[in-house]
């Protein structure tokens, strides 16, 4: 990308994967992260984690998986898009499970293996947990499926643990009459929040400096302010808005991100448009001066002629 040698970075800071390289600790992601791994020690059988869109959901699904992937006490079955039938979402648990099954074998016998399995494992002396994200595009027979894998059980214990991640239609899903039995199981559930704005001031510049960056502050507070306003704190979109901020001070050669720069990222993103006026408002007048008020009044002038 254009702009890495400028700012001295190895990689793209803002990608849009949800890669755990860059995770960043920011307190909500922490005490999710916390949230799931106690409720998974204590054996809870149901657990749901939703968040809006872009909110860093995969990516704590993937850093869940890595945590338990160190613990030799579990074991896991990762679904990353649950858009199945209930027999595909068999065989992919199955899949995952390691369990060599034919196709012809009959969903009788599937269950049969993965309940032996399961078994098998408990008798290690292991946890299996099933990790679902986008959860919310599970269909109900679907969401059937999983309850009833979840009442394979032992006399004294279940067998088998799930997570469900998803957007908050996932509530919405699970309100539907045929699904009550699935919703009261659901014995721990956690909403993942959106960051405020010191969340944000440290994982903008926790990103910068993965990828590199070892410059002086390229975000002023003020602006991370902004950034936060406009992006409703929400990581994905952060990403796109800071990338395309690297990108307008790199047009101009300029080392830091200035509030004009900012605007054109806005400007540029069609999603933030509607907020671009009164973020203009807000600089403005924190800017004083009247030839950059104007400056600032003529950008907005020329965005609401676009708009
Ligand atoms: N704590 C964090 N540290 C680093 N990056 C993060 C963090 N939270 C979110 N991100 C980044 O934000 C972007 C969106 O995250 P992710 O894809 O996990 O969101 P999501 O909630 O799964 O979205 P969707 O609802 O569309 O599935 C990704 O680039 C991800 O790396
Ligand atoms: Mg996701």
């Amino acid at each position: 990308m254009m702009y890495l040698d400028f700012f001295g970075l190895r990689e793209a800071p803002f990608g849009l994967t949800p890669d755990t390289a860059f995770y960043y600790n920011n307190p909500s992601h922490q005490e999710a992260l916390n949230t799931l791994l106690i409720a998974l020690q204590m054996g809870e059988g149901f657990i749901k984690l939703t968040g809006e869109v872009g909110t860093g959901k995969t990516l704590l699904c993937r850093k869940l998986l890595r945590e338990l992937a160190d613990d030799a006490s579990f074991v896991t079955a990762y679904i990353p898009n649950p858009a199945l039938k209930a027999t595909a979402l068999r065989y992919a648990l199955a899949d995952e499970l390691g369990i060599s099954y034919h196709r012809n074998m009959g969903q009788h016998k599937v269950m049969q293996m993965i309940n032996d399995r399961l078994v098998e494992e408990k008798a290690a002396g292991r946890k299996v947990v099933l990790i679902i994200d986008e959860a919310q595009a599970l269909p109900g027979d679907c969401l059937e499926a999983v309850r009833l894998l979840t009442n394979l059980e032992t006399e004294k214990s279940k067998l088998l643990q799930v997570v469900l991640f998803g957007q908050p239609e996932l509530d919405l899903h699970l309100g539907r009459p045929s699904v009550r039995q699935l919703r009261q199981r659901i014995t721990f559930s956690y909403v993942l929040a959106p960051m405020d704005v010191p969340a944000i001031a440290g994982y903008l510049s926790h990103r910068l400096a993965i990828a590199g960056y070892q410059g002086p502050r390229l975000f002023p507070p003020p602006l991370v302010r902004e950034i936060s306003r406009v992006c409703q704190g929400v990581p994905r979109v952060v990403n796109i808005v800071a990338h395309k901020c690297l990108l307008a001070a790199y047009g101009e050669g300029r080392a830091q991100i200035s509030r004009r720069h900012l605007r054109r990222a806005i400007e540029d993103t069609e999603s933030l448009r509607r907020h671009a006026p009164i973020c203009l408002k807000r600089v403005s007048m924190a800017l004083g001066g009247a030839l950059s008020a104007g400056a600032a009044a003529f950008g907005a002038f020329a965005l609401l002629g676009k708009g």
